[in-house]
């Protein structure tokens, strides 16, 4: 331990993190990184663009400046690079919607305490509701962080070379790695199973890629409904195995082990901790977001999915980096 007097920088800083959430937020909403992206780099051509307040406009730039998300030089702002690859909409890999969306999201955070008193959702729960509307919000914000995985595991799979093969997207959301892999593999077929609403949302954004004629759709529960025996080459379960507990997860990869041709493969993607629960940050934070949302489900270690995975019969498990998650390969 060192003799450093501590200060209270960083607790001022967590106190107020809500702040950085807002002004991002706010900043997204009225597309303000798209205005700087395109030149404008003083508050008052931001407010023109936008249409907002030049008090307005300045507060937000003052506030990105602080967290890094704006730069400043001889009187005019930039987006940083983070900001520019991640935070001007239209870009594949855009995250200004999921800016937005967690806006909406943080009263929920008042029920912390009282969750983590009695151990799971003490109002609105989301997992276990059939149909939520919570997903619609999330299954296109979330696309832009499912984008990298799919494109990864699309390579470690050579799945564009891989001709005539099916998968089977279990709750499936946007349909962004059927859209992905489609459009790689012009001889593969995909099938999603997900809620009804979210299923028109993937078949709308397929039908704009090109892709829809070989995408079909399941409307369901994931739980209850049956994936078929012998039927795919891959499988993918990607950001469900959090909102799940041990059993359900076990339960699922036992189907879906059984839905794979032999030698077929299961593309799992989370936000997955290491074994001892030292890291990563990311994991260990969401792990509040199922405590609020969920009834068992968690960020789940490596260990913990390499055991169900062997318990469902896969023997073949290998994990790849897909910042902030990680993919789980298992054959
Ligand atoms: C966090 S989103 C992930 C979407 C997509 N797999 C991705 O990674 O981008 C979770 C998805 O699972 C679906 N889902 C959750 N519980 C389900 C259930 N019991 N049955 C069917 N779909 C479910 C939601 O509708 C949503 O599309």
């Amino acid at each position: 331990m060192t003799n450093r007097t501590p200060s209270p920088d960083t607790v001022m800083r967590l106190i107020n993190g809500y702040w950085a959430t807002g002004i991002l937020a706010a900043s997204a909403t009225h597309s303000l990184f798209t205005h700087l992206e395109s030149g404008a780099g003083t508050a008052a051509e931001l407010a023109d663009r936008a249409r907002i307040s030049e008090r307005g406009a300045q507060t937000l730039l003052d506030g990105l400046l602080a967290v890094g998300l704006v730069e400043l030089s001889e009187g005019r702002y930039r987006n940083s690079a983070e900001a520019s690859a991640y935070l001007v909409d239209d870009k594949p890999a855009s995250l200004a919607g999921f800016a937005r969306l967690k806006l909406t999201h943080m009263g929920s955070l008042a029920d912390l305490a009282e969750v983590v008193r009695v151990g799971g959702p003490v109002a609105n729960p989301v997992v276990e509701v059939a149909n939520n509307p919570h997903w619609e919000g999330i299954v296109t914000a979330i696309a832009a962080q499912s984008l990298p995985a799919a494109t990864i595991a699309a390579e470690v799979l050579g799945l564009a070379g891989a001709g005539e093969i099916s998968v089977l997207d279990v709750g499936g959301g946007s349909g962004v790695y059927s859209g992905i892999w489609l459009e790689a593999n012009p001889a593969a077929r995909a099938t999603q199973l997900d809620w009804a609403p979210i299923n028109e949302i993937a078949r709308r954004l397929l039908t704009e890629r090109g892709v829809a004629d070989r995408f079909t759709t399941v409307d369901g529960d994931f739980h209850h409904t049956d994936f078929g025996t012998d039927a795919f080459d891959v499988a993918v379960y990607s950001h469900i195995a959090h909102q799940e507990g041990p059993e359900s997860n076990i339960e699922v990869f036992t189907r879906l082990r059984q839905a794979l041709r032999p030698g077929g493969t299961l593309v799992v993607n989370d936000y997955i901790v290491d074994d001892d629960r030292g890291g990563p940050a990311f994991p260990l934070i969401f792990a509040s977001e199922m405590l609020l949302k969920s009834k068992r489900g968690s960020t789940w270690r490596r260990r913990d999915y390499q055991e169900w995975l062997v318990k469902a019969g896969f023997t073949d498990i290998s994990f790849h980096s897909a910042p902030p998650a990680t993919l789980v390969i298992a054959r």
